[in-house]
This record gives C-alpha cells, structure tokens and sequence, in this order.
C-alpha cells in the first residue's frame, strides 16, 4: 500500500543554471557508464563536453551510444551486459525521456540481477535495492522531467506494449538543467516535450490522488510553460526561457511522482507502444479532448486554466491548437502515423491498451471503452 501515500521524491542533488554541466568536473568515482541517444549531442558539441568534464574529474568514461525511441526489455538487457564488464561507480544518462528511462530501468536491474523485467511489470510492484549504483540524469530536451520522476517507462519486445513503472529506486542522484543543452532543439521537439511537461502538471492536478503539495508544483509548471513556451519557440536560443521550461519540467516531474497522471498519457502510451508514436507528441494530440471530457464531470480542468492565467478552458485550448500550429505539429494522429510511420492501426486495440494503463487509475472521470474509442476516433 506504500504506493497509496503521497511521497515527495527529487534527485538527491539538482543544480540548476546554464552552464552547469560542469558540476560533472567533481563527480567522485572511477569509472562511468556515458548513455546518449540522439546525434545533435555530438554535432552540438556538448557531447563532447561532457566528456572533458567527467575526463577532468578522472573518471574513466565509456561511451554507451545510439538509445533511441522507447526502451524495450532487450534495450535494457544489452546495456545491464555492458554494465555489469565495465561496473561502473557512475551512471550518467544525456538525453531526452527515454535515453533516462533507459538508464533508470537498466541501473535498476543491474542492482538486482536476481530478477527479471517480467518480475516487476505488476503495478506498484519494483522491490528496492541493495547495491547503490550512482545515477545522474542530464536531460537535453525541454520537458520529459523524467530527470525529477520515479516513472520509467518500458517497452514489451514482443507486442509494444508500454508499460509504466514506478520505484523510488528510478529517482536519481544528481540532476543536472542546463538550459545551454536545450536552445538547439527544433520547434517541433521543443513543442512537444514541453506540452509532456504540461501535461504532466495538468493531468496531476486533476488526478484522483492529487494533494496540496502536487497542485503547488503543478500550477508552477503549467505557469511557466504558458509563460515561456511561446517565446521558445519564436526565440529559440533565449536561455532564460529555455531555462524556464527545465524547472517547469522538473516541477511537473515532482506533481507527477505525488498525484500521478491519467488518460491522456493512457493514450499516448496505446499509440506510442503500437507506433512508435513519440510520447509527448501523443499527449499533446490527446489533451484537448481528454480534457474536455474529464470537464463534463469535474470542475478541475477549468480550475487548472483559470490559475495558469486563461479566462475559460477553451483559451487553454486555442492556446495549445496554437502552439501545435507554430511548431508545424499536426492535431490528428491518424495523419502523422500513415504520412510517416505507415503501419496500419487497429483503433480497437489501441483503446484496449489504454483502458488496460495503470494510468487511467487516477483520471478524475472514469474512462470506459467508448469513451476511449471515441476520443480516437475525434482526433484521427
Ligand atoms: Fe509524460
């Protein structure tokens, strides 16, 4: 029943402030295990910053490149391999949400290498550890949080299921928020990963299990993105809003760990595990109708938009329609996913998996099948 408490989890240590990957120079240790995704960390040069840092503080670094999209229980495993010949004292992930999760999910196992990934997918069911392996998280994009969550997110190999999981062993022992990493980003990412981070706060706001403490931190977030994101998009390299957009991640990430989310990360987990269909994009695609749904019966939508600086609900959806306009990212994603993933999509299944998300538990307004399958049917 621990999990029924409202806990508040943060890194250990956060530092916050453009140029702070440096706090890398005084890491403690010998040797590091470096996980990257993307290539824009190497051809930004950042990559090879980090580098110097954790070079300067002595630390012998390999590199463990090329994680991209979500990590699947085989992603996991290879890198618990490589961990377990290198041993390093240090984890250090530099990327966005599933670079992090990766290392979170893959620190886990390989302290606990008695058990298995089909060991802990029961909700609520990841044991502690006894081996402590440092782990520092250096998000490079504008919004996952999952720098600040106790969520990881794995993907099952064999059916794309995503399944989130929840210890306090994912949270992190040092985070770093260098907004300097983040004013490369396209529009479109930075649109993305920020609505995450909206959502995030939003959807704690209004779960089931939400508290004093969680709508804190959830109305700080959704301030700062409605405040900020705009100016990031039309001034990409303006540091303090890119910087405004890390500690609203970060805040979210906190709402999140306390009240948990609801239907629309249920959805966008369907759509992302049976597509590939990148996670934040889903969210941001699902807000506007879960919202208005959960409106019908709970006053905690509108509550959300009037104390984030909207007049009504609807000036938060234009504002959200807006911003999806601006960075050149459809409403319907039915659209991108032929246009670009082009996999063929059975409606049905995709609402089976959601309704089947341990999400779903804390949406305010309970989501039956048609329900589900209507709002994909609305926004296809
Ligand atoms: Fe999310």
């Amino acid at each position: 029943m621990l999990h029924m408490l409202p806990r508040l989890f943060q890194a250990s240590e956060t530092v916050i402030k453009r140029g702070s990957l440096i706090r890398l120079q005084f890491l403690q240790g010998e040797r590091a295990a470096l996980l990257v995704g993307a290539k824009s960390l190497k051809e930004s040069g950042n990559l090879a910053k980090i580098q110097n840092f954790l070079s300067k503080a002595k630390i012998e670094t390999t590199l463990i490149e090329g994680i991209s999209g979500d990590p699947t229980v085989n992603m996991i495993r290879t890198t618990v391999e490589k961990f377990s010949t290198l041993q390093p004292d240090w984890i250090i992930a530099a990327g966005g949400g599933a670079v992090m999760d990766c290392a979170k999910l893959a620190r886990f196992f390989y302290e606990n290498p008695d058990l298995d990934i089909a060991d802990i997918l029961k909700p609520f069911s990841v044991p502690g550890s006894h081996k402590k392996i440092k782990l520092a998280l250096v998000p490079t994009t504008s919004g996952t949080g999952s720098e600040a969550s106790h969520v990881a997110v794995v993907k099952e190999s064999n059916n794309g299921h995503k399944i989130p999981l929840v210890s306090e062993r994912f949270i992190p022992d040092l985070a770093i928020l260098d907004a300097t990493l983040t004013v490369n980003l396209s529009p479109a990412v930075t649109a993305y990963t920020a609505l995450d981070a909206f959502t995030h706060a939003v959807e704690s706001y209004c779960s089931r299990a939400n508290n004093l403490l969680s709508d804190a931190y959830a109305l700080m977030a959704g301030r700062l993105i409605t405040q900020h994101l705009t100016v990031s998009l039309s001034e990409p390299r303006n540091i303090k809003s890119r910087e405004n957009l890390l500690y609203a991640a970060l805040f979210a990430g906190i709402a999140q760990n306390l009240a948990a989310v609801g239907g629309v990360h249920a959805l966008s987990h369907a759509l992302g595990g049976k597509t590939g269909f990148p996670h934040g994009y889903g969210n941001a695609i699902f807000l506007i109708p879960v919202l208005t749904f959960n409106a019908q019966n709970s006053p905690r939508p509108a509550q959300f938009a009037s104390e984030t600086g909207f007049s009504e609900l609807q000036e938060l959806f234009d504002w959200i329609s807006g911003i999806l306009t601006t960075a050149g990212l459809s409403q319907n994603w039915h659209q991108v996913v032929s246009e670009t993933i082009k996999t063929e999509l059975n409606t049905a299944e995709i609402a089976e998996m959601a309704l089947n998300d341990v999400c779903l538990r804390t949406n305010p307004v309970k989501m039956e099948k048609n329900d589900v399958r209507q709002i994909l049917e609305e926004t296809r």
